[in-house]
């Protein structure tokens, strides 16, 4: 009889995350006894079910960390506009620096990695471009606002995605996009809906936000880097999934500090950036948003 995996990662010094192939995880406080099976880290073979709790399981530790602060503003036309300028900065440089990774691994003779990244930073082009046609179907100046600003909340992950696909062994880069990917393959066709109805008549800005959601290409996305993760030795994978838990708290901080703005300060920060107030100016949706929902939109 074949044995189940199990897979284990470290994640803080107190927490490491422990998923079985079956799809349970749970949350182990490693100790130093000779008992305990998960002091050391794993060396064995990864499988999709495992692989994909200890991912997830590091997105929602560190989510947790900002539980009891997590703004749940209701989305506004200036929230949305805000988002999308986060969306083209958190997109406009991914093939890039995915390229800048890829060539790394070849150098280092890892050409499976190279392809996988080589593969994702053709299927991430023109990303910022949808990003900027929402906002120009929102006849709001888009160059123009995304060359004056980028939203404090989002500075850091941009970094965090730079510093990763710059190291010397990039592979946490695919923890990175994991875990914004991940975020956001849970919106759902009810929050386009809810944009859509925050939109002036007739107008279709939700490009970005279609593309990244459960209806688009990140549900595949996501499933892919699974299986890829899955097949890496357990070394990577535990770096993988460490930069995964690491990108989630520097998203949750970003994501959270974006939507504690208040309406005056976003409007402030649009009219600054294109030097001009908004063309036009709508209330609040009137149902409340989600906690997924209400998140920027990458
Ligand atoms: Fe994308
Ligand atoms: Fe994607």
């Amino acid at each position: 009889m074949t044995r189940s995996i199990t897979e284990w990662v470290n994640v803080t010094n107190d927490v490491s995350i422990i998923a079985r192939e079956s799809g349970e995880v749970w949350f182990h406080t490693p100790s130093s006894s000779n008992l305990d099976p998960f002091a050391t880290p794993m060396t064995g073979v990864g499988s999709p079910g495992s692989t994909i709790g200890l991912l997830d399981g590091a997105i929602n530790l560190g989510f947790a960390a900002i539980e009891k602060r997590l703004a749940r503003p209701e989305l506004t036309i200036a929230a949305y506009i805000v988002a999308l300028v986060g969306a083209y900065h958190t997109s406009v440089d991914t093939p890039r620096n995915l390229r800048r990774a890829a060539s790394r691994f070849l150098e280092l003779g890892r050409p499976e990695v190279a392809a996988y990244l080589e593969e994702r930073a053709r299927e991430e082009t023109g990303h910022d471009r949808l990003a900027l046609k929402d906002l120009r179907a929102l006849g709001v100046l888009g160059e123009r606002l995304v060359a004056n600003f980028i939203p404090e909340g989002i500075k850091p992950l941009c970094k965090r995605f730079d510093d990763l696909c710059a190291e010397d062994y990039p592979i946490g880069s695919i923890g990175y996009s994991y875990c914004l990917e991940r975020i956001a393959a849970l919106k759902e066709k009810s929050d386009i809906e809810k944009v859509r109805t925050l939109c002036p008549e007739g107008v279709d800005a939700t490009r970005f936000l279609r593309s990244h959601s459960s209806l688009g290409s990140e549900a595949s996305h996501v499933e892919e880097t699974i299986t890829f993760v899955a097949s890496l030795p357990a070394v990577d994978r535990i770096s993988v999934v460490q930069a995964t838990y690491q990108s989630a708290l520097i998203m949750a901080e970003g994501y959270n500090h974006e939507l504690l703005k208040s309406e005056k300060e976003l409007l402030e920060e649009i009219r600054q950036a294109v030097g001009e107030a908004l063309p036009y100016s709508r209330g609040p949706v009137p149902s409340g948003l989600d906690e997924v929902g209400a998140r920027p939109v990458a």
